[in-house]
């Protein structure tokens, strides 16, 4: 009688311990599985970050097409990784990148590609996504698509001696043809989820 009591109360204790067991792995194999983003505010973070920048970089565009096209080429060059490095600060840097790229150093990381495939499969699914890179890492990326203005460079027919401007300084250009409402590439960013100083400055 005895012996029966202290065994069943031997495989109570057990099937609690293998329960409890079950349950913190659960737990422990989720949470290394998917790290729980704090996904809000490193979004919201990310997206005030690439705000100055894309202004920042309509702004050289525009004053590079008043002069002429050739001219904010000229100003994309040499413009756009400077405004791209200001924009970045701290834990946080910025930048663009595409699957038909002009600059072959603006090519994806492979979570870039992954969210760049994402975006052309499905041409209604243009919503920022923030990604998990691992440790305290993230990833945000907003897309970017075709307006008509960027089709004098990023178009199907582009002036002759544009083209040739182009070809000259981009001898691998794979980013012409592109039509108006296509996806031509991404913002990105990356950051930190709880930087050590939270904004920092230029
Ligand atoms: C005057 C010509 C010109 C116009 C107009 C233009 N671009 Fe570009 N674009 C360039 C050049 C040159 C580069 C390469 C910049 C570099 O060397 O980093 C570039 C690079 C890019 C990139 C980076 C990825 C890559 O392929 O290297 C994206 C994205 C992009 N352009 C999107 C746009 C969008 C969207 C518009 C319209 C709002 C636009 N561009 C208008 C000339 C232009």
């Amino acid at each position: 009688m005895r012996l029966a009591a202290w065994v069943s109360e031997r495989m109570r204790t057990r099937r609690v311990a293998l329960l409890a067991l079950s349950i913190c792995l659960g737990a422990a194999s989720c949470a290394a599985k998917t790290p729980e983003p704090p996904a809000p505010a490193v979004a919201e973070r990310a997206a005030t970050a690439l705000a100055p920048f894309k202004a920042d970089l309509m702004q050289a565009l525009q004053a590079g097409l008043a002069e002429s096209p050739l001219a904010a080429v000229r100003v994309c060059r040499i413009d756009a990784p400077t405004i791209a490095a200001r924009a970045g600060s701290g834990d946080l840097r910025v930048g663009r990148s595409s699957h038909r790229l002009r600059n072959p150093d603006n090519a994806p990381d492979p979570w870039m590609q992954s969210v760049i495939d994402a975006y052309r499969a499905n041409r209604e699914d243009r919503q920022p996504r923030t990604v998990s890179l691992g440790g305290d890492r993230y990833g945000y990326a907003e897309p970017i698509v075709m307006q008509p203005m960027c089709t004098t460079c990023h178009g199907k027919v582009l002036a002759p001696d544009l083209q040739a401007a182009i070809a000259a300084l981009y001898p691998a250009d794979q980013a012409t043809g592109f039509a108006v409402g296509d996806l031509r590439g991404i913002f990105w960013v990356t950051l930190d989820g709880t930087p050590a100083t939270a904004g920092g400055s230029r």
